[in-house]
């Protein structure tokens, strides 16, 4: 097997409240090559690190993130929901993530951007990326094509994704188009359609699956040609990377 990306999703989420920043501290320790996270931005124009459209799920607190200030925001706590050992554990701002995780020179970032986001919102972020000196680092992602594009325009060098539900070989047009280097669909598409992982390869494409918890299936997914793989559990994934790697080559030898 080549090199893997091992990217941990929403940081090591298996063992620490996802989105946070000991969830990010955790995922470098336990070997990630990557750490994925979502940013959203607050009612009064502050990028912070959230997957859902509300606080509600991985908060105490209640409403939509783009109606909640800042100051509201970092009153809240993210940790307890996941574990009491994780009360007072805040919402962390883009800034403070990227603080975190700029000394970790070997660690690249998968920024996810959801929607809603503005122009000038994405013009926003990239610019705390940019002034951390992380762009070179970074891939921008999303769902949504027109954040994707929006992240071209006002960044033109930095490396994005698209982010896919359907996966079939048309995705290579689309990707294409959109001049994306990564295409990351759900680990069931991959394994629905592997030919269009061949394609976007072809292509210069690369895919990387969401979200591969399921231990068994990482060999499929790999055979499949994926790049790297999405997951929570970014130890297992380091740790059976490392045995497959060496299992190659102890029989080759
Ligand atoms: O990076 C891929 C994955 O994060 C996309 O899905 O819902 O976890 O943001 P979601
Ligand atoms: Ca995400």
């Amino acid at each position: 097997m080549g090199s893997l990306h091992r990217v941990a999703h929403r940081g090591y989420s298996a063992v620490a409240p996802e989105n946070t920043l000991p969830a990010f501290a955790a995922g470098v320790l336990a070997g990630a090559t990557f750490i994925e996270f979502d940013v959203r931005t607050t009612a009064d124009g502050v990028p912070v690190v959230i997957h859902d459209r509300t606080v509600d799920r991985t908060t105490d607190g209640a409403g939509k993130v783009w109606e909640l200030t800042l100051d509201e925001i970092a009153r809240l706590d993210a940790g307890s929901w996941f574990s009491s050992a994780y009360a007072g554990i805040c919402v962390p701002k883009l800034a403070e993530v990227l603080e975190l995780l700029r000394p970790h020179a070997g660690v690249e970032l998968l920024l996810e951007i959801k929607p809603p986001a503005n122009l000038e919102q994405v013009k926003f972020i990239l610019g705390q990326v940019g002034d951390a000196g992380l762009l070179t680092r970074t891939v921008v992602q999303s769902f949504d094509p027109a954040i994707v594009r929006l992240a071209g325009e006002v960044a033109p060098d930095v490396r994005r994704g698209l982010l896919r539900d359907a996966f079939d070989t048309s995705q290579v047009e689309v990707a294409q188009e959109l001049g994306v280097s990564f295409c990351n669909p759900s680990m069931n598409a991959v394994l629905g359609s592997p030919e269009t992982v061949a394609a976007l390869a072809g292509a210069g494409v690369a895919v990387m699956p969401w979200t591969a918890n399921d231990t068994a299936l990482w060999p499929d997914l790999v055979g499949a040609g994926v790049a790297g793989l999405i997951t929570d559990h970014t130890g297992e994934l380091t740790g059976w990377a490392q045995n497959v790697s060496s299992g190659a080559s102890s029989s080759s030898a």
